[in-house]
């Protein structure tokens, strides 16, 4: 069957099309119906069967006797280290862990927030959580400890499972006071926290409330898998809004495992025993499906990598890995490769190494630009694949389906939609635009298995962000089109969010952050284009009247506290000031019109616009920074 039968099969019979996927899980009690719709427009999948998250990524393995094939490799240029784990001892280390967890209490429906660098550790830490029916929510590194401090007092964790530290190219990170700082401030208190000690950094404890990861595990009973409702809530991974609240995507458990299998061969192409790679970080979706869940549900052996594409030696890091490792299918981020390409632009490092294991490159978290997909397949010699998805829906919602039928590459484009996505293009009325017009772009509900069924404890807020606009539909916040042959184009972000290295991040929130500065009356963020980075953020911001203070000092300030209150990923390094920003006549902030500027790209004056003439400070502005030249 070729990719339209396999599409327009599920169209007919979405029913039996997920019930047939379903097959591929070991169910505790198999559902009796897949969809439960009930309670639309909030949907559900798989909510009457019984099933267990870890003994499908695990146990089931052994059971099946892949029990001696490596289950994770952990690579790990800055430490040094690679080291392989089977899934028997895979299995055993899980179990062991969660017979700990247990035996301080913690029980199914429990949350449990995961703060850990790139270690084998980290996924064992989530399968433990999913042995025991507990609710995982890993919180990445590269946040600031009160971005940790939000994280913990929403979720409201029995007990926090970090590391002493993760590495940065010559930096250590030391998690341990983040996690107290962020604790500090926190009116939820964990009743305890497990920490794994590295070599690197040995973190103190705090008596009564830390114990060892390796001490509390000792002589205690090896947990069992405990089975929960389809609906039962896997994870909670948070992601950016527009506002500095970040929103609590919610994973069930039984349409994560039956969707994420269905995509390792179908798009992903691979088969149990092969090896998968994803470069992205346990913190972010990608990690969650790509690094953890899926490759283990599947029976591939997964990479934890814990390294960057250039500097952890060079930019031939990912060579090593993919030859090293025999992987056949790799996943990563567009600006890994701009980062590369930057270093090594004809590729010479590449031709050290026996790249004829790799099947096809994927590329998602951010447009892929047409010169790095060209460059990647001219230097790699595969096909480059670039894919469509977002933390809500957790897999592709467009892409090429390899796996069913490679499908003809159009650079720019991320494919064509997925089994279980009906994408539409929607005018601003809700209704649906000819094949090559823009509009909005939202899926026409129920969204598949596998995809978020509401936002943690915030029902309203996930109708509100998602349904209400375009009721009947899944409001996606991006823009693009669709083009006669049903290939989607996904050209801009509708909202406040912006996409820098992969990484998904709100200027809505980095505003609140220059907001409190004391001396700053009014701000604006947005995001500029980067050549390494896809995007930037860059701040303006008006002075409070009578501030003394030189604007050096407050742009210096205002940077500081980015890192300090959202983190180092912000990538927050440029603002400047400003006398005013441009509005339109009812006071809203022209955002995407600063955006244009900075980028040199044409924009039609906003007939509502207040004062043009401020746009032109805003230009000269810009020009001590470098951009709008
Ligand atoms: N823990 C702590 N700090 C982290 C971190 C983590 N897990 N990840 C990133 N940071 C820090 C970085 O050290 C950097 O700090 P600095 O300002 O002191 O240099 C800052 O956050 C910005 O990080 P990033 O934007 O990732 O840039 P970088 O300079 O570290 O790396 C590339 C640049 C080119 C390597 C980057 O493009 C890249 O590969 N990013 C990863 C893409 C990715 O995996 N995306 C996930 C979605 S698929
Ligand atoms: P995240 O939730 O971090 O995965 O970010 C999701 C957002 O990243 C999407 O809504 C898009 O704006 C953007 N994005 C992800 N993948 C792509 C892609 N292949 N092409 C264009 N934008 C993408």
């Amino acid at each position: 069957m070729g990719y339209s039968e396999v599409y327009d099969r599920w169209k007919q019979d979405p029913e039996g099309f997920w019930m047939d996927a379903a097959k591929a899980i070991d169910w505790d009690r198999m559902p009796s119906k897949a969809l439960f719709d009930e309670n639309a427009p909030l949907y559900e999948w798989f909510s009457d069967g019984m099933v267990n998250t870890c003994w499908n990524a695990v146990d089931r393995h052994v059971e099946q006797g892949r029990g001696d094939q490596v289950a994770i490799i952990h690579d790990s240029p800055i430490s040094g280290v690679t080291r392989r784990i089977t899934y028997v001892n895979l299995r055993n280390r899980v179990a062991q862990l969660a017979g700990a967890l247990r035996a301080k209490g913690v029980e199914k429906g429990d949350r449990v927030i995961i703060y850990m660098p790139m270690i084998p550790e980290a996924l064992e830490a989530m399968l433990a959580c999913a042995r025991l029916g507990a609710i995982h929510s890993v919180v990445f590194g590269g946040f600031a400890a009160s971005e940790l401090a939000v994280r913990i007092d929403d979720c409201k964790p029995k007990a926090i499972i970090a590391a002493s530290c993760g590495l940065e190219p010559g930096r250590v990170v030391h998690y341990k006071p983040l996690l107290d700082g962020a604790l500090k401030h926190c009116d939820h208190q964990p009743d305890f926290c497990v920490i794994f000690q590295r070599e690197q950094d040995v973190a103190q404890l705090v008596e009564g409330r830390d114990v060892n990861w390796h001490g509390f595990q000792y002589g205690v009973e090896p947990a069992e898998c405990v089975p929960v409702e389809g609906n039962h809530p896997v994870y909670i991974l948070y992601t950016s809004g527009t506002t500095g609240a970040p929103k609590g995507v919610v994973r069930h458990t039984g349409g994560h495992l039956v969707a994420l299998n269905w995509t390792m061969k179908n798009i992903y192409n691979v088969d149990p025993g092969d090896v998968f790679w994803a470069a992205s970080d346990v913190g972010w979706v990608v990690g969650h499906s790509y690094i953890c869940y899926a490759p283990l549900i599947h029976g591939n052996t997964t990479i934890v990598f814990e390294g960057k594409p250039i500097g952890t030696p060079d930019a031939g890091t990912f060579w090593r890995v993919i030859s090293e490792h025999k992987v056949r299918s790799f996943f990563t981020a567009p600006t890994a490769f701009r980062a590369i390409k930057r270093e090594d632009p004809k590729g010479e490092l590449i031709k050290k190494y026996d790249m004829s294991c790799l099947r096809a490159l994927y590329l998602a978290g951010e447009r892929a630009d047409p010169d790095t997909i060209e460059w990647a397949q001219k230097v790699m010699q595969v096909p480059v694949y670039d894919h469509w998805w977002q933390t809500e829906t957790g897999w592709t919602i467009a892409g090429n389906p390899a796996g069913i039928e490679p499908l003809p590459v159009k650079i720019g484009s991320p494919t064509v939609a997925m089994p279980g996505y009906d994408v539409q293009i929607l005018d601003e009325a809700g209704h649906p635009v000819p094949a090559g017009e823009l509009g909005a772009i939202a899926i026409k509900l129920p969204l598949p298995p596998g995809t978020l069924p509401t936002l943690w404890e915030a029902e309203d807020r996930f109708r509100k962000s998602y349904l209400d606009h375009f009721p009947g539909y899944y409001e996606t916040g991006d823009a693009g089109m669709k083009d006669e042959d049903g290939y989607l184009w996904i050209m801009a972000r509708t909202d406040d969010v912006i996409n820098v290295a992969g990484h998904r991040l709100s200027t809505g929130a980095m505003e609140e952050v220059l907001a409190a500065h004391p001396d700053v009356a009014e701000c604006a963020v947005v995001g500029v284009v980067d050549e390494l980075k896809g995007h930037v953020p860059v701040g303006f911001v008006c002075l409070t009247k009578g501030v003394e203070r030189t604007e050096g000092e407050i742009v210096k300030e205002c940077v500081k506290m980015m890192r300090d209150r959202i983190g180092p990923v912000a990538a927050f390094k440029l603002a400047v000031v400003v006398d005013r920003l441009p509005k339109t006549r009812s006071g809203k902030i022209l955002r995407a019109t600063m955006a244009k500027i900075a980028d040199n790209a044409d924009f039609k004056m906003p007939a509502t616009i207040e004062d043009p003439a401020i746009l032109d400070e805003i230009r000269d502005a810009l020009r001590t920074i470098g951009y709008a030249q």
